[in-house]
């Protein structure tokens, strides 16, 4: 494919009154940059170029290494793609313009319209929309059914105003015609910017043939200029995903409170429930219940599980285990098949065999608990003292009785039984009763 594209992303916008660079703004999870890029780098063009400008360093830690033209001065975006001259001067090519906050395209539009511009053979090819609310966009002025030009909303007149049909900002030229058509457009106009479009009256002065690629609705043209439009750009991405899901399977209560990012996977028959937030790199299995006001993040959950009121990151669960509800799961916890952790339980970067059960108000962290070993309320390690992380080894069978303080490094062997609230500091070797507290001492009719 002799196609390259050019996605402009200099521009400071304004309109969206924020502190950070339009186009890293996320839509359901994703910075719109980056989708922008996974969808041009999808269907397959040559070559992917940013024009970057305004905080680019900001944008350039987001989007990694890729190739970009810099934009000093942000003068519209025909001075934006103009930046690009020198770098493609002797590339005789396609080029296909998108802009930075349109994250809602779909590859497979941009593939037909790329088609299309290849079979009419047009100079300029268009990406446009039929638009309820046109406000905002350019408008696409057409004569006897031919483009005439775009005319911007800041120029338009009242009769212009009311074309519904809008320029979507998304554009395929033969690179050698639009470098040549930028070369003879201005700024004479309302913002006093070079604008892109400008580039489409040159065109059809000079008979070259201009044409248009039509949506019927303004859904997957959407621009993002406002915070507005970044909630209706995340909305219609998390109901194309959460329908994807449907369709493979999965079950939902409400989807419309249901908040699952594009890189989760979700197996067939889970249910979820509303209030739920998926995000990240999460993978979760088959025939799991995942209820109301959970939140994972990148983490592995296999089949059967069942998961409440729950926070879980950068953990692994494994089947058939039950999860909370209020429980949490910090990074690398690792849950074997058939664990229980319940109320109000904290666990870091420990594993628990297969079988244990924690069930209440409990804190294990750096621990690594048996098979079926049984850890009573109130539990904690004590894994910091002050200064650095210690370990704590439980062996299989074993249990701890409530509120026991374990003061690691320390280890309890396999069968062992330590008392209620007891707290150990030494090893207890396996099949041994630890106790450490206080005797009781009783003083008879002491009221008296
Ligand atoms: C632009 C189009 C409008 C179209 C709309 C579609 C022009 C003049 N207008 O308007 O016809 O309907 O998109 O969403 O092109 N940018 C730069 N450098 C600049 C200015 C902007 O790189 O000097 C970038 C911005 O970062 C953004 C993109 O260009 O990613 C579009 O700019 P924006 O200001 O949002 O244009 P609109 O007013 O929405
Ligand atoms: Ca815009």
């Amino acid at each position: 494919m002799k196609l390259k594209t050019l996605i402009l992303a200099a521009g400071k916008g304004t309109r969206m009154k924020s502190e950070l660079p339009k186009v890293i703004h996320r839509v359901n999870g994703i910075p719109m940059i980056e989708k922008i890029i996974t969808i041009c780098k999808n269907i397959g063009v040559e070559e992917n170029i940013l024009i970057l400008g305004h905080k680019k360093e900001t944008i350039l830690e987001v989007v990694g290494d890729i190739p970009y033209v810099v934009q000093e001065e942000q003068l519209g975006t025909g001075h934006a793609i103009m930046q690009a001259s020198e770098l493609l001067k002797d590339y005789n090519g396609d080029v296909m313009v998108l802009c930075g906050d349109t994250p809602l395209l779909k590859e497979s539009t941009l593939k037909e319209m790329y088609k299309q511009h290849k079979d009419s053979n047009a100079t300029t090819t268009i990406l446009t929309a039929i638009c309820e609310n046109p406000f905002g966009y350019g408008r696409i002025v057409k004569s006897e059914g031919k483009v005439v030009g775009i005319v911007e909303e800041k120029e338009a007149s009242e009769a212009v105003k009311k074309i519904r049909e809008i320029n979507a900002g998304v554009y395929c030229f033969k690179s050698k015609d639009l470098f040549d058509a930028l070369s003879k457009i201005d700024n004479n106009n309302e913002k006093g910017e070079y604008y892109l479009t400008d580039v489409i009256g040159i065109n059809v002065k000079e008979g070259k043939l201009v044409e248009c690629y039509t949506l019927e609705e303004n859904i997957e043209t959407l621009g993002v200029n406002s915070k507005v439009e970044l909630a209706m750009a995340s909305e219609t991405l998390r109901e194309r995903k959460n329908t994807a899901l449907m369709d493979a399977g999965v079950i939902f209560i409400d989807p419309r409170n249901t908040y699952i990012e594009e890189s989760v996977e979700v197996g067939q028959d889970t249910i979820i429930y509303p209030g739920v937030i998926l995000q990240g790199n999460t993978k979760i299995g088959s025939n799991c219940e995942i209820i109301g006001n959970t939140r994972i993040v990148d983490s592995i959950i296999s089949n059967s599980v069942k998961i409440e009121s729950s926070v879980i990151e950068s953990s692994v669960v494994e089947d058939r285990v039950t999860i909370g509800p209020f429980a949490h799961l910090r990074p690398k916890a690792h849950l074997k098949e058939d664990v229980h952790v319940g109320n109000f339980v904290e666990i870091k970067k420990s594993t628990l065999e297969k079988g244990v059960k924690a069930g209440h108000l409990t804190y294990l962290g750096d621990a690594t608990i048996g098979e079926k070993t049984n850890i009573g309320a109130g539990t904690i390690t004590c894994n910091y003292d002050g200064k650095n992380k210690f370990k704590t080894i439980i062996g299989k069978n074993s249990f701890i009785g409530s509120d026991s303080m374990l003061v690691a490094p320390v280890e309890i062997g396999d069968n062992s039984l330590v008392g209620a609230g007891s707290v150990i500091t030494k090893d207890v070797p396996s099949n041994a009763l630890a106790v450490s507290r206080s005797k009781q001492v009783i003083k008879f009719d002491w009221r008296k």
